[in-house]
């Protein structure tokens, strides 16, 4: 393959990249604001809040009541009965509004200053020898269609989720309270329905590559050679290295079924969740899906920028053959054993442009 269209192939990969990314970015914003713009012109200014409505001024009356005894309420449902303040509800917002958002927003600024700081002492993980031009597969199409489906809805998921939970703080003094409300509405009903989409999704990943991800000896190896970036020398990994497994075990299948499990007791509160479950539940899941971000983060980061060759087989389905020799040695050699030869460019072409006219004689014969 000549260098030019290989760099003219680079330069198209990143851009549809980058430009996904921004249209995700986007969506996830735009789609729910757009409650805003519908309750202006249905309500209009009906809906206009002045300035002291946007403060409760009956606050402090509520806050006295939390001091006092019990008292009798019609109160019927599942939750406190005769209860005016319930102690366990404002333990939880006290909860909520103070270490859970100062902690976890410092944590999810922390965490991308130190993948910053990591590039910029260790740099990219670069191909040890020059492209080879010929690849061989490595993730089938429904694979990659299950992968971008649960990352693009993970990311709307933690886009909408955040924004829930800081919007006090980051989003109110940008959209003021009433646009805050009904950008929180929309983005509280994308939320809701896409969850358990989203975990369906995941249960496929995990039931689709658990058979890739049974630790083994080799696995301890990688650990100790620092999985080749501290060190000279690359370890040696099967179809997936010991750092993709740890992603695996911890990032997807403990905290995804944390996390989709405390959202489905929030989701369907239709089983008599008590009010201390929903607040433990709401808790739970949200501390956990601030860790998986901040995990998720470095997995991006390492799929990406961090290592040179590995976005194109979750894009392309293939690798060159000297990413697969340095960095799933084993699994080569597997692949080899099996039977599968590495392809050029050319020959790929060729079977692409053989197939297509193969289905328009076909269609041409009918
Ligand atoms: C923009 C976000 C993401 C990018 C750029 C990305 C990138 C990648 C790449 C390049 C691979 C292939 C690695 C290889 O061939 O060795 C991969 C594998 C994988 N990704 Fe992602 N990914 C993203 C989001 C996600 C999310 C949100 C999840 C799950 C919630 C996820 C779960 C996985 C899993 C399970 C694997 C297989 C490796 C393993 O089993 O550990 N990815 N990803």
């Amino acid at each position: 393959m000549s260098a030019e269209s290989e760099l003219k192939r680079r330069q198209r990969r990143w851009r549809s990249m980058l430009w996904s990314l921004v249209a995700i970015l986007v969506l996830s914003v735009a789609l729910p604001s757009l409650g805003y713009v519908m309750a202006q012109q249905f309500y209009g200014a009906e809906r206009e809040f002045s300035e002291d409505r946007a403060t409760n001024p009956r606050s402090d009356m509520w806050r006295d009541a939390r001091e006092g005894q019990g008292g009798f309420t019609t109160q019927t449902g599942p939750y406190v009965t005769n209860t005016l303040i319930s102690n366990v509800g404002e333990n939880w917002r006290q909860i909520r509004t103070g270490p859970m958002t100062t902690w976890g927003g410092w944590f999810l600024i922390a965490v991308p200053i130190v993948i910053v700081l990591f590039f910029l002492v260790f740099g990219r993980v670069k191909l040890e020898e020059e492209r080879s031009g010929l690849t061989v597969r490595r993730w089938r199409a429904y694979e990659r269609a299950l992968h971008w489906f649960t990352a693009a809805s993970f990311i709307i998921l933690a886009i909408t989720g955040l924004s829930l939970l800081f919007g006090r703080t980051v989003l109110i003094p940008l959209f003021g309270p009433q646009g805050f409300a009904a950008y929180a509405q929309g983005a509280m009903y994308v939320h809701n329905f896409l969850g358990p989409v989203f975990s369906v999704a995941l249960l496929a990943m995990i039931v689709l590559w658990i058979r890739h991800n049974i630790p083994n000896r080799t696995d301890w190896q990688w650990f100790k050679q620092g999985g080749g970036i501290v060190g000279k020398r690359h370890p040696s990994a099967g179809r997936l290295n010991a750092g993709e497994k740890v992603w695996f075990w911890l990032g997807v299948v403990v905290l995804g079924i944390v996390v989709s499990v405390s959202g489905f007791v929030l989701d369907f509160p239709i089983f008599g969740q008590t009010r201390e479950t929903m607040a433990i539940a709401q808790v739970v899941h949200a501390v956990a899906a601030i860790i998986w971000i901040g995990f998720f983060f470095g997995h991006a980061y390492i799929g990406t920028i961090g290592t040179e060759g590995a976005l194109e087989g979750m894009t392309r389905g293939r690798v060159d053959v000297n990413w697969a020799k340095q960095h799933h040695d084993l699994w080569y050699e597997e692949v080899l054993s099996s039977g599968e030869q590495p392809v050029s460019e050319e020959a790929l072409k060729k079977s692409k442009a053989d197939r297509q006219a193969g289905t328009a004689a076909g269609q041409a014969s009918h």
